[in-house]
């Protein structure tokens, strides 16, 4: 029987290490010794094969109560190590959701986004590295200072966590990005956010599956890419007007791909999982 933790999720044990596609993912991880301050994770850790898609996979737990997350993450189960806990269910449950979590074997990617001045963004990071998350977001519009302070705080605190930037938002077009001042095309902003973020630490982007493969010849493959707004093969795509499948996604350079109500809202969110791990695992 599953230990229950105070929000009542159950115990796993997938493995704690950073997530494949981190390019320091062998080298660095592996000489990265635990800090003192990390959370203790007294659940046994089972390394997956190698090529295992989970890494690839991270559920998007957007629900407002530890409860839901609680029975989204029981009923994937084993089928996914990585789930993202973004500022609704965080501004609802706060902090001890993201400890619960972690304390029983998942990883966690802390998508706040945080935008603010770099003193005040390192700070945060440096409380997030307490939780124990392996991920999480900042904005690249925050300037190079402030990516920085990001990355450095990040990466005193521990090493495998991965500080992913946001560039612009999915819901901006041109109109959009001319009303805050910028002209010019958003692949173009992307591109020029990116390689801001990259040149001050971040090890990462957030990144639709067409601005992945435009990140992947402008900037190189020694970075991750997580891409949200996929759909599974097969899925109608109603309201979602440019979506692509996990397999493309991958295709195009993501290293991760984030899946939210595809899964949380199955039926059996455990088998739409392992639909998703096939299809990327190919
Ligand atoms: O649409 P779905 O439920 O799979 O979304 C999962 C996550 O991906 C959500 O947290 C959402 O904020 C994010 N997302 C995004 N950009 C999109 C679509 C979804 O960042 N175009």
């Amino acid at each position: 029987m599953q230990a229950a933790l105070p929000h009542g999720i159950p115990t796993n044990v997938p493995p704690k290490n950073s997530p494949s596609g981190d390019p320091r993912h062998n080298d660095q991880a592996k000489n990265d010794q635990p800090k003192n301050d990390q959370p203790k994770n007294d659940q046994p850790r089972i390394d997956p094969p190698q090529n295992d898609p989970r890494e690839k996979l991270i559920v998007a737990l957007d629900v407002s109560t530890a409860a839901a997350a609680q029975k989204i993450v029981a009923a994937v189960g084993d089928s996914a190590f990585t789930y993202k806990v973004g500022m609704q269910l965080y501004t609802a449950e706060g902090p001890q959701l993201v400890r619960d979590l972690v304390a029983s074997g998942r990883r966690v990617f802390l998508d706040l986004k945080y935008h603010d001045i770099p003193n005040t963004v390192a700070a945060a990071v440096r409380q997030a590295a307490q939780l124990g998350v392996s991920m999480l977001t900042v904005h690249a519009t925050g300037s190079a200072k402030m990516l920085r302070a990001a990355a450095d705080a990040a990466r005193a605190a521990n090493p495998t966590l991965i500080v992913l930037a946001v560039t612009v938002l999915t819901s901006m077009d041109e109109a959009d990005l001319e009303k805050v001042g910028i002209n010019g095309t958003v692949v173009d902003e992307v591109l020029r956010l990116a390689s801001l973020a990259l040149e001050n630490g971040c090890q990462g982007i957030v990144a639709s599956g067409h601005e992945a493969s435009a990140l992947r010849k402008s900037l190189g493959n020694d970075f991750v890419i997580v891409t949200p707004g996929v759909r599974p093969a097969g899925a109608g795509h109603a309201d979602q007007a440019r979506v692509l499948t996990p397999a493309e996604a991958i295709k195009a350079g993501a290293s991760h791909i984030v899946v939210g109500r595809p899964i949380t809202e199955a039926a059996d969110p455990a088998a739409e999982a392992q639909s998703i791990l096939r299809q990327i695992g190919q």
